[in-house]
């Protein structure tokens, strides 16, 4: 009977190893209230690139603050003319769920870096956004952004000159709980 019930326990051992996930990122400081989501950039489907990087986003509650992102740029490329991050859904044509880079607020129209940007080392593009912003895009609501957020649907897509399609791309990894911390409402205490 022992013997089964430790036999037992190597397979389900053996079955959890094997579909263990990829290991989670190392996730930033996360600020004051606020969830974290990592995108780790490589090169997208088909394309070849010399770039990577990462985006590490911090959605801010809304009551605190305004949320904001780290795009990191690694290794080189040449011709970089915009970032947007993106809903996954190949039947609705991947849309842009936020503008990056070159720039944050762009109502309905993907702004394109003129003249396109080159880099070789590491390219740091951090900016501050909110609810116009998301808002230009899609719901302006940010808890709608936070469940996209969290059901996997959203990547971060870096186009260029060569590859207008996206050059390197990432899907978000969001930490648990992927959510605000929400508390009763205790009149003189913050929570
Ligand atoms: C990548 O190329 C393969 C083979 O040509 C093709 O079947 C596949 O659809 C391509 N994937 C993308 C995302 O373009
Ligand atoms: C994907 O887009 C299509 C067309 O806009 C829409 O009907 C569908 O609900 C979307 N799927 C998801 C999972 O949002
Ligand atoms: C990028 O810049 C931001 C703002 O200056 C900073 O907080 C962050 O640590 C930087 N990240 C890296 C990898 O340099
Ligand atoms: C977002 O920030 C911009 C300034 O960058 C400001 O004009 C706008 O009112 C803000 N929107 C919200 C919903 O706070």
């Amino acid at each position: 009977m022992e013997r089964k019930a430790l036999l037992l326990l190597a397979c389900v051992l053996l079955a959890t190893g094997a579909l263990a996930k990829p290991k989670a990122p190392q996730w930033p400081e996360a600020p004051f209230k606020s969830a974290v989501a990592v995108a780790k950039l490589s090169a997208a489907p088909n394309k070849t690139s010399s770039g990577k990087g990462y985006l590490n986003l911090f959605l801010v509650r809304p009551d605190v603050g305004p949320s904001y992102f780290n795009l990191i740029l690694e290794g080189s490329m040449k011709g970089v003319t915009m970032a947007h991050i993106h809903v996954a859904n190949a039947s609705a044509n991947n849309p842009i769920r936020l503008g990056l880079f070159p720039k944050v607020t762009a109502p309905k129209i993907p702004v394109l870096l003129n003249p396109p940007l080159t880099y070789k080392g590491t390219l740091n593009f951090t900016a501050y956004f909110n609810a116009t912003d998301i808002g230009y895009w899609g719901s302006a609501e940010p808890l709608d952004f936070l469940m996209q957020l969290s059901r996997g649907e959203l990547y971060v897509n870096v186009h260029t000159v060569a590859n207008p399609g996206g050059e390197v791309q990432g899907r978000f990894a969001c930490k648990d709980q992927c959510m605000w911390p929400v508390c009763s409402a205790v009149p003189g205490y913050p929570c």
